[in-house]
């Protein structure tokens, strides 16, 4: 089937680095000669025939924004069979051909569910988390990440002021990658994440102590809110510890702001890489980087995929922070 007429759209939690990307499909596509349908709010815009045409201006001055221009949602509706037939019949009745999906595990779901009902779905991985098994790096790790250690660097000269311990929940969902990557970066005495068991009196209370001795007099704990807990936490090392603590919860400051210089290239490859491969007639496919590379995967294998989490830098981490 030759492809005339693409959509695109953001689902899911929003990440800085999504405008760049909606901009390279829309231009990537506009400059091959497609036309290009901007959908609002996710799969919600497709079930409800929220579309507009986009135009090489559609998407002038986005590249430096952060959230999506065409809004995002989690869409319960597009879940049912009646909300997928919905969603079909708009792009049917609009002649739209393809769709590149901008989002997480849930919108590549959506896209192949698209897929198997006849029409071509791409996804593309964007959000803070970097939970997407076959992708290095997702378009927003990058700035979750900068704007994390900017937030912890802020937290440390409060925390240093006081002699006080700072313990920080950062997000991921039930990842500890952007907590272990934030954890190392602010030299922080302990990172909690799921994916490795701590204990509370050898990992935290012992180390503090041993520290302590050595004449460190303010501490920083990262937290994934994976593990969570950390005001419970906080009142725990104050307890036993005898230094003063306190808990902050970064949340949604992490999704927003101007995405890196990292995160608008990555989005800018991803989006023109993703209507390369609608043109090839791929579908059900899902852009990633290994080692660096932009490459793709089958969305059915990709969700099957598990991340290795990277313990040789959490053991670099836990031994340099002494
Ligand atoms: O997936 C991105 C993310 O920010 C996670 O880190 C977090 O668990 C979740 O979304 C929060 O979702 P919401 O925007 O619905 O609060």
């Amino acid at each position: 089937m030759s492809i005339r007429k693409i959509a695109v759209l953001t689902s899911g939690g929003d990440a800085p680095g999504m405008n760049a990307a909606i901009r390279a499909v829309t231009r990537a596509a506009l400059s091959k000669g497609l036309e290009v349908y901007g959908v609002y709010r996710g799969y919600n815009g497709l079930v409800n025939g929220d579309i507009f045409p986009m135009n090489l201006r559609s998407v002038s001055d986005i590249i430096h924004q952060g959230g999506t221009m065409l809004y995002t949602a989690r869409s319960p509706e597009f879940c049912t069979e009646e909300g997928m037939q919905k969603a079909i019949t708009t792009c049917r009745e609009n002649g739209i051909d393809g769709v590149i999906v901008i989002g997480g595990d849930g919108t590549f779901r959506g896209a192949q569910d698209l897929t198997k009902r006849g029409l071509p779905c791409i996804g593309i991985p964007g959000t803070i988390d970097n939970d997407i098994s076959c992708c290095e790096y997702t378009i927003g790790y990058d700035t979750a990440m900068n704007t994390c250690i900017q937030m912890v660097d802020k937290l440390r000269d409060t925390a240093q002021s006081h002699d006080r311990c700072s313990v920080v929940e950062v997000m991921g969902h039930r990842a500890g990658y952007l907590a272990l990557n934030v954890g190392i970066a602010v030299g922080a005495t302990a990172i909690l994440v799921p994916e490795v068991p701590f204990d509370f009196d050898r990992d935290i209370v012992q180390r503090m102590k041993r520290t302590s001795a050595t004449g460190k007099k303010h501490f920083i704990i990262v937290v994934a809110e994976g593990v969570g807990g950390v005001m419970e936490l906080a009142g725990r090392i104050e307890k036993e510890t005898g230094i003063e603590s306190r808990a902050t919860i970064l949340g949604h400051v992490q999704r927003g702001g101007s995405p890196s210089v990292r995160d608008r290239v990555l989005a800018s490859e991803m989006g023109y890489y993703a209507v390369e491969l609608l043109l090839s007639g791929k579908s059900n496919r899902v852009v990633a980087t290994q080692n660096d590379r932009i490459v793709d995967f089958d969305i059915e294998s990709a969700l099957r995929m598990k991340k290795p989490f990277d313990f040789e830098l959490y053991n670099i981490a836990h031994e340099i922070s002494i």
